[in-house]
This record gives structure tokens, C-alpha cells and sequence, in this order.
């Protein structure tokens, strides 16, 4: 399995904090944002991650994290030019994928929870990582039968579809990157990560299963707050970098 951060973005959203740095780079605690997503990927086992970074802040990354060696890895530098969606990681990151899988985690996102057993026992098809919250319009959302088969998966819906946010770690075998590639552009002129979900989904490939700890998706400032004491209180204890 190879693995993919997406910390890329202009973050227009927690300015001024962001003029002049990349929001995952900002602080969480006692460690720049990116180091928890790195670590969930670390923890879980992989050894071959490509950091997917904004060309402004290139220069950065690569001071701040190196080749990896430090950490008993491998990182792989790609630029993305401008924010083009999500699914622009796997058409970016075409070769280093090659015919592996593929775990995406986004920058930005904070999991408490260990996803080794899930990370080890991946084969096929697509799986998504779901957490109940309590304003799932400000996510994607996905819906499950009894059984955990997913339903329906929709981007920010506007009407109630489901509680369960879709969180911002992604399994997916090779096929990811020709279904990428065939994508269109949505209204915002993005490549939206639900049409690549429902890809697999009609072909009934799409598993989900749910957290179990805190998940924070840390792109505003009261959710970077609350990462900042999640960290504090919890995760830092249990981090490897
Ligand atoms: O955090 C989980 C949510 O992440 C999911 O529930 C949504 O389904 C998913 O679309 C995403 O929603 P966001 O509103 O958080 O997406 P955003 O456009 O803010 O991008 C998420 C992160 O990825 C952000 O830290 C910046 C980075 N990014 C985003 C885009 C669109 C890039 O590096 N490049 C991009 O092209």
C-alpha cells in the first residue's frame, strides 16, 4: 500500500494565519499539523508516501520533512499548480501509484483512531471512513443499510441524506487513477471526490466502515482550536513522529 498526503490549498479560510505559511503546517499543539496525518500513515505501516504540496510552499515541506529517512520512510514530492479537487492527487500521483494501492489522507484531517488492521487486510475496491456528527452539511456524507453497505454518498448536501461524515482518509485500489482521469469537472470547476466514490459504489465496491475515536477535520479556526486540545489531552502521547 502506498499512501498519499494532500496538503496542498490556499486556506483563504483561516486567514490571515495562512498568508504566509500552508495551514498544515500551522501548529497543533506541539507539532505542525501534517505530522498527525503522517502518522496515522506511518502507524498503519506504509513506507512509500507522496506529500502532494501548493508550489508556494514546496520549499517549506522539504525543510521541514526531508526524505523521510528520519522517520524510517520515504517521502515523494509533487506539485499541484492550483487547488483542482481531490481526485487531482491520483492523476498527479499516477506513477508513484503504479499498480499499488492507495491510502489518501488529507492534510488537514486528525484521527485518534489506529487503521493498520484496515490498511493491512485492504484487497479491492474503494473504502471510506465514516464518523456521526452533528453538522453533516459541512461534509461529504455517506448513507449505509443495516448491513454497512453503502447506499448513497453526496458532497455537502444541502438536504438531510445521513449523519455520517465521509472523513478525509481514503483506500483505493490502482483503478483510482483511471477513474481520475475520467472525471469532469464539477460547477466549481473541481474534480469532486463523491464522483469518484460513486464510481465504486455503482459497481458495489465501495465499503465503509466507521471511527471509533475523535476525528477533526481542522480547516477552521474552532476546529483547529479543538484539535489543539485533542492533541494535547490525547493524541500527542501516541505519536511515533
Ligand atoms: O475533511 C473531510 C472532508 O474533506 C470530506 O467530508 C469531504 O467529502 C471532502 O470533500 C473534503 O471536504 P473539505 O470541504 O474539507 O474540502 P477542501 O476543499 O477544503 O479540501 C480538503 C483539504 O485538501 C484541504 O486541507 C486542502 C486540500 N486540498 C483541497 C483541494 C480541493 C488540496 O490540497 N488540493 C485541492 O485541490
Amino acid at each position: 500500500m502506498r499512501g498519499i498526503i494532500l496538503s496542498g490549498g490556499a486556506a483563504t479560510r483561516l486567514r490571515p494565519c495562512t498568508k504566509i505559511t500552508s495551514k498544515q503546517l500551522l501548529p497543533i499543539y506541539n507539532r505542525p499539523m501534517i505530522y498527525y496525518p503522517l502518522n496515522t500513515l506511518i502507524k498503519a505501516g506504509i513506507k512509500e508516501i507522496l506529500i502532494i504540496v501548493s508550489p508556494e510552499r514546496a520549499g517549506d515541506y522539504l525543510n521541514l520533512l526531508g526524505s523521510g529517512k528520519e522517520f524510517g520512510v520515504k517521502f515523494t514530492y509533487e506539485i499541484q499548480d492550483k487547488p483542482g479537487g481531490l481526485p487531482e492527487a491520483f492523476i498527479i500521483g499516477e506513477n508513484f501509484i503504479d499498480q499499488e494501492n492507495v491510502a489518501m489522507i488529507l492534510g488537514d484531517n486528525i484521527f485518534e483512531d489506529d487503521f493498520s488492521e484496515d490498511i493491512k487486510n485492504f484487497k479491492s475496491g474503494a473504502k471510506v471512513f465514516a464518523k456521526k456528527v452533528t453538522d453533516p452539511e459541512r461534509f461529504g456524507v455517506v448513507k449505509m443499510d443495516s448491513r454497512m453497505k453503502a447506499e448513497k454518498i453526496v458532497e455537502k448536501p444541502k438536504e438531510w441524506v445521513s449523519d455520517y461524515a465521509v472523513t478525509g482518509l481514503y483506500l483505493y485500489d490502482h483503478r483510482v487513477v483511471e477513474v481520475a482521469k475520467n472525471l469532469k469537472p464539477s460547477q466549481r470547476n473541481e474534480l469532486e471526490i463523491v464522483d469518484l466514490h460513486n464510481w465504486y459504489l455503482e459497481k458495489g465496491e465501495l465499503e465503509v466502515a466507521l471511527v471509533q475515536g475523535e476525528w477533526i477535520d481542522a480547516g477552521t479556526f474552532d476546529s483547529l482550536l479543538r484539535a489543539q486540545n485533542l492533541a494535547k489531552e490525547k493524541l500527542h502521547q501516541n505519536l511515533i513522529i
